[in-house]
Order: C-alpha cells, then sequence, then structure tokens
C-alpha cells in the first residue's frame, strides 16, 4: 500500500491510474479507524479498480469548543487495518500541505436542511465538511466516493454540492455498521468507560423502540419523537441535543411519515456526543 503525504504526491498517482484506464474508488475518513470505516472499503473495493483512502483530522470542519485536538490520531494502527482491507493508498496530509498560506476558499451549502441536526449544532461544520470533501475528490480524481449513513445529513449536504457544482462524482452511501449490542461504530466511542459505553445504548434502543412503534403502525411524528425521548430520558447519564424526525433525503418538517424519513439524534454521554440515525421508508 502506497502513502501519499502531500497534495502533490496523490495528484501524481491518481493521474498515473487515471492514464492506466483504472476507475477511482475515495474512502474519505479522519481515521482511529473502525468496522464502519471498513466496510466502506470494502465496498469501495468491490466497486472500483483502484481504492485511495485518506486519513486526515480535517481542523476546518471543527468548532473552537470541539474536540480537535483531542480527536484520536492512530496512524501506524489505520494503515495495518486499511492494507489488510486491500487499500491500494493512503493520502495523509498535514494541515499545512492542505491549507498553505493564502488559502481562502470554502464551499458552503446554503440549503435550510444544512441548518438542521449537527448542522444547527455545529456552526460551520459542514462548510469546513464540503470545503475538505471536495478537495479530496478532486485530488483522488475519484470516480466514487463513499460515505457511511451514520453521518447521514453529510451524506445529503455532500450529495447536494456534487449535484450543484457538477462535479463529476458518484457518492454512494453505506448502512450504518453496529456493535452486536446495537451501537453505532464511531471513533469517539473510543472516549466512553465501561460505564458510559453500556449507557450509550440508549441511543440506538430509543431508535428501534420507534421504529417497532413504525412498524405497528405508528406514522404520527410527534408520537414516535415522544418515543425517542421518552427512552432516552430512561437513562440517566443521557443529555439529548436533538431528537428530530424528518424526511429524508430533504430533511423538511413532516407530521407524518409517508414516504422516506429519517429519524436522528445526537446524545451526549458524559462529555461525548453521539449520533446515530434510522432511516424508515413506508
Ligand atoms: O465523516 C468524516 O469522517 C469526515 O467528516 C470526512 C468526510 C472524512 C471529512 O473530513
Amino acid at each position: 500500500m502506497k502513502i501519499l503525504y502531500t497534495q502533490h504526491e496523490i495528484k501524481e498517482y491518481a493521474v498515473e491510474q487515471k492514464k492506466a484506464g483504472k476507475l477511482i474508488g475515495l474512502v474519505p475518513t479522519m481515521g482511529a479507524l473502525h468496522e464502519g470505516h471498513l466496510t466502506l472499503m470494502r465496498k469501495a473495493r468491490e466497486a472500483a479498480d483502484i481504492v485511495i483512502a485518506s486519513v486526515f483530522v480535517n481542523p476546518v470542519q471543527f468548532g473552537p469548543n470541539e474536540d480537535f485536538d483531542a480527536y484520536p490520531r492512530q496512524f501506524e494502527e489505520d494503515c495495518a487495518k486499511l492494507e489488510a482491507a486491500g487499500v491500494d493508498a493512503v493520502f495523509h496530509p498535514e494541515p499545512k500541505d492542505m491549507y498553505p498560506d493564502g488559502f481562502c476558499t470554502y464551499v458552503n451549502v446554503e440549503g435550510d436542511f444544512t441548518k438542521k441536526l449537527c448542522g444547527g449544532q455545529r456552526p460551520g461544520h459542514f462548510r469546513g465538511v464540503a470545503t475538505v470533501v471536495t478537495k479530496l475528490i478532486n485530488l483522488a480524481r475519484a470516480d466514487k466516493a463513499f460515505f457511511g449513513q451514520k453521518d447521514a445529513q453529510q451524506v445529503c449536504v455532500i450529495r447536494r454540492f456534487v449535484e450543484d457544482l457538477a462535479i463529476p462524482v458518484e457518492i454512494n452511501m453505506v448502512p450504518i455498521v453496529r456493535e452486536d449490542s446495537g451501537l453505532a461504530r464511531s471513533s469517539r466511542n473510543m472516549y466512553l468507560s465501561a460505564t458510559e459505553k453500556e449507557a450509550a445504548l440508549v441511543l440506538s434502543r430509543s431508535l428501534r423502540t420507534a421504529e417497532k412503534a413504525f412498524n405497528d403502525g405508528i406514522s404520527d411524528v410527534s408520537e414516535l419523537k415522544r418515543i425517542i425521548v421518552n427512552t432516552i430520558k430512561e437513562e440517566p447519564m443521557a443529555v439529548i441535543d436533538y431528537a428530530e424526525i424528518y424526511s429524508f433525503p430533504g430533511l423538511e418538517e413532516i407530521s407524518k411519515i409517508e414516504g422516506e424519513a429519517i429519524m436522528a439524534i445526537a446524545v451526549k454521554i458524559g462529555k461525548t456526543r453521539l449520533i446515530d440515525n434510522i432511516i424508515l421508508n413506508l
């Protein structure tokens, strides 16, 4: 597996692959890789000739009081996992290489849907994500890019700017990978103590309880939200950031589930903010 450290190196590598007629699959990550990421790698492996992963903790998507400095960094372990998953090249730049002096261009998706859920809680977050993902797609000359459903709003934002700016890449969303307990895999699960990890099960439990109610015939959004909120409140360590149900992928307000919809939650367990979601389809 090749390790590419600079924009210059990845550009050269990608141009060479394109000249050889290869289809390039890109999996952008911030590292601290878990089974969720490795599922993305495997999907990319199936769908493309060359798989490029990026491992870059992107400073511009973190707010001033967020966990940029504390975010887990374990590049050697990540490389071993990427190599085992059959990745051809990993891009691991320094922030200074991605954002050199003079950098001043950002991709800002302005739709109302970007201000809801995590966009409402983390101003500037999606501007940082859209900027780095645009740059990674361009650098990797990606034909296809792969993202996890756990960050479903991120996928909505990426699909939007890819369409609006006519970027020639196919965006693939891969379902959430969960531990046997139901906990959605996340690099931030590493922050949880054993007790907190137990408490964190309330996230998936609340969504599954609402999903069951939906499958039993309840399609009223207030009723389903109440089920989610009441279940989360049963866990004393949990503090709700948001618990919402919107149409999917438009993220519009709805009062009844009539087509595709997303139940999305963000909950703090101790100092760790976790997100989870389930997409419902009538
Ligand atoms: O989902 C993530 O890990 C990040 O937001 C991404 C897409 C790698 C951009 O930094």
